[in-house]
């Protein structure tokens, strides 16, 4: 009997590439993507494999505290949390892009402190911090682009995927945080005693994403 995998994904339109790259790179998982079922752990001992849907920001929660031995989480959350995980591998899926932006035809007056709204406070400490810019952060939960049309918030600092949200909302982005993609992330500890059982996935896995 193998040693059985336990790995969280993220629930939604990301977590379902993710499961398609496993299941090509021969990990697959009976009834996973049933659109009838609410059922959130599947498995196929017969591969080693338990996957669980998982709440995107919540992932790196699961495999840092090891109730996974691996999951899948966007590089914005990974730099929002910064948990104490292996970072294994960038999947190239999910790709956009961490960024502020505001409404068409701000200019910053760099002479006050400025709003900014966002869902990632600990990214936006980081990158005002780095550019020595005093802010207020406003955080919210979603619908971010609200904030500035409101006068909630100047800026905000979200992610921008196809940019439609932004134009939609006569807002346009003026600087770039960092380009997201979903990683690959392991518990430490599980790195350690199921080496061998992660390093084949990862072998695999990396073929199907170098050709990407
Ligand atoms: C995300 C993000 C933007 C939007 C960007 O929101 O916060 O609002 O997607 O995508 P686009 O550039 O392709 O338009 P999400 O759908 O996660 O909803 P939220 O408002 O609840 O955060």
């Amino acid at each position: 009997m193998k040693e059985m995998l336990n790995v969280a994904l993220p629930k939604g339109r990301l977590g379902e590439k993710v499961y398609k790259l496993f299941q090509t790179a021969g990990y697959d998982c009976p009834d996973i993507l049933d659109p009838n079922t609410r059922k959130l752990i599947f498995e196929n001992p017969d591969k080693g494999i338990r996957f669980f849907w998982v709440k995107p920001s919540d992932v790196s929660i699961y495999v840092e505290r090891g109730a996974a031995d691996l999951g899948v989480a966007g590089k914005d959350i990974l730099m929002e949390f910064k948990p104490n995980v292996f970072e294994l591998s960038d999947l190239k899926l999910g790709k956009c892009r961490l960024a502020v932006a505001a409404k068409k035809g701000f200019r910053d007056r760099h002479d006050y402190t400025l709003r900014v709204a966002t869902k990632f406070p600990n990214v936006t400490t980081d990158y005002y911090s780095q550019k020595s810019r005093n802010v207020d952060i406003i955080k919210l939960n979603g619908s971010i682009e609200l904030a500035p049309i409101l006068g909630l918030s100047d800026v905000i600092l979200d992610i921008v995927e196809t940019g439609t949200t932004l134009l939609e909302n006569n807002l346009e982005p003026i600087e770039t945080v960092a380009q997201v993609s979903a990683r690959l992330i392991a518990n430490i500890s599980s790195y350690q005693f199921k080496n061998k059982e992660i390093n084949e996935i990862i072998e695999k896995i990396n073929l199907l994403t170098e050709a990407k």
